[in-house]
């Protein structure tokens, strides 16, 4: 099992798919789960529930993700917000792709389907979330630069 967190526009799904692939194990990711499961748009859960219960939603999800067969599994960018979710990840090799804020805004600035993007404090929130993405990850490599196959490679090194 390999998890991947990072900020949103860190390329935890291309990254997480090229890894899959060498490790021959499938490829998960927490935001596709919640939405099968609720049957809804992320947009759609976050704007008729909130932000709580969608968080409530990927802390099972993720739980149960951890909990099932061998993966490659990406997190969406906010599923280390709570120290709860955080927990889960306590005995999982965890790598944190890094990519600065400008660089994330550049990748994915504006997107309509990540509600968390539009918030006038997501710069803050960039900020923050680096230093719990770190404290929580095993590993951490610069994912603003290298592409997606270097960066696999760089996780498959170091963890
Ligand atoms: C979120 C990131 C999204 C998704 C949801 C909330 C966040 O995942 O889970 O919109 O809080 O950063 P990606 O990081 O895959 O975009």
């Amino acid at each position: 099992m390999i998890v991947l967190v990072g900020f949103m526009g860190a390329g935890k799904t291309t990254v997480g798919r090229i890894l899959a692939r060498r490790l021959g194990v499938p490829f998960r990711d927490s935001d596709v789960v919640i939405e099968q499961r609720a049957g809804r748009p992320i947009r759609q859960i976050f704007a008729e529930e909130g932000e709580p219960a969608f968080r409530d939603l990927e802390h099972k999800v993720i739980a149960d993700l951890l909990d099932g067969t061998d993966s490659v599994l990406a997190l969406g960018g906010g599923a280390v917000q709570r120290a709860d979710t955080r927990d889960l990840l306590k005995d999982v090799p965890v790598a944190y792709l890094r990519i600065s804020y400008a660089e994330a805004m550049r990748r994915v600035g504006g997107d309509q389907g990540r509600p968390m993007l539009v918030r006038p404090d997501v710069a803050q929130l960039h900020a923050e979330r680096d230093l719990v993405y770190a404290e929580a990850a095993t590993v951490t490599v610069d994912a603003g630069t290298s592409p997606p196959e270097a960066i696999a490679r760089d996780i498959l090194t170091l963890l």
